[in-house]
């Protein structure tokens, strides 16, 4: 793990210690800086939106951080957890996808994860514009992996139902996989995963896999197109998300369950967990491939990752692609 910046180890100590405080004596001691050099560290974090009450004779204690992104809050929140990956948090981006295939291409070591507090050209699958406004997460992990690319074909269903353990464990409550790249809450969309590959001859070159997480509705409501179909995690848990402790136990989340898909040690729990988020099964819905649609019942995934689906007529079929549309209810 590369150098902290003192900036994180003051927040990681100040973290720690709560709901106790810690004296600048023990800060510039942990630092081995002086208190002046403390303080002046202290100060650009209340730059940034950082609160600290100061105890006569006892010390500091944190009271208020910011309501965005904010990368020592990050690192503090992930040297704490012990993750693994570099983190990179930019304002403003035209897409996380992008600006990761970019610095890939630079030569930039893997992996690490950009965070943008806003994309100007955040894209979903079929060239579908994300609306990325700030206050939502917006993230990208670069890899280059060394597995054959017929096994990728899972790696963003397993993705996926980890992101979904990750929700349920951090906001008690119980989203869901649509295949292939939705998280859904109820029939609405909380998230969409984007897996890009570059390949050489028959390698993969380099992956980057784009998440986009709606932690709280836009300010001013989600546009008209959208509303029927998307929410955000804080509107159906009723609570706020924190979006750095939440980035921070992602990056961690996204990194493990590289490492493990990477060792190939991760087929016992793919299948625990895509029974447990997976919203499609024993349902009835409608498949568009192309300009192919069939209509059936969901009956899970096969070990390549394929939807299986039974149509009213002949055997369950097989498909590695495509847009599903789940029937209601009747
Ligand atoms: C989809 O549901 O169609 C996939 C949406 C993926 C959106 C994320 S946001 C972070 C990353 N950057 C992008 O431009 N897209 C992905």
């Amino acid at each position: 793990m590369k150098t902290p910046k003192p900036e994180s180890v003051i927040l990681q100590t100040l973290l720690d210690a709560e709901p106790g405080v810690v004296s600048g004596a023990a800060l510039a001691k942990e630092l081995g800086m002086s208190r002046v050099a403390v303080w002046q560290h202290m100060e650009k974090l209340r730059e940034q939106g950082f609160q600290f009450e100061a105890l006569h004779a006892k010390g500091y204690r944190l009271v208020g951080r910011p309501a965005t992104l904010n990368p020592a809050l990050i690192d503090a929140y992930r040297r704490a957890d012990r993750a693994p990956g570099v983190v990179h948090v930019l304002d403003e981006v035209d897409s996380t996808n992008d600006e990761a295939l970019r610095r890939l291409s630079n030569g930039d070591p893997t992996p690490f994860v950009i965070l943008a507090r806003r994309q100007t050209k955040g894209r979903g699958r079929f060239g579908r514009v994300w609306h990325s406004e700030s206050g939502n997460l917006y993230a990208t992990f670069a890899f280059r992996p060394e597995v054959e690319p017929a096994r990728m074909q899972t790696f963003t269903l397993w993705m996926g139902v980890n992101i979904c353990e990750l929700i349920a464990k951090f906001c008690r409550t119980d989203p869901g996989v649509k295949w292939p790249n939705d998280i859904l809450f109820e029939g609405r969309k909380a998230g969409g995963m984007l897996t890009e590959a570059r390949m050489d001859a028959d390698r993969i070159r380099d992956l980057v896999f784009g998440i986009g997480l709606n932690l709280t509705p836009p300010d001013g409501g989600w546009p008209a197109e959208l509303a029927e179909r998307a929410i955000s995690i804080g509107e159906y848990t009723r609570q706020p998300v924190d979006p750095n402790r939440f980035a921070a136990a992602l990056t961690g989340r996204v990194f493990a369950a590289y490492q493990k898909f990477v060792d190939g040690d991760y087929a016992d729990e793919f299948a625990d967990l895509w029974n447990r988020h997976d919203l499609l099964r024993g349902r009835n819905i409608t498949l568009l491939q192309g300009n192919r649609t069939v209509t059936g019942v969901a009956k899970g995934i096969d070990d390549e990752g394929s939807l299986l689906l039974k149509p009213a007529e002949g055997p369950v079929e097989r498909f590695r692609a495509g847009e599903v549309t789940i029937e209601k209810k009747k």
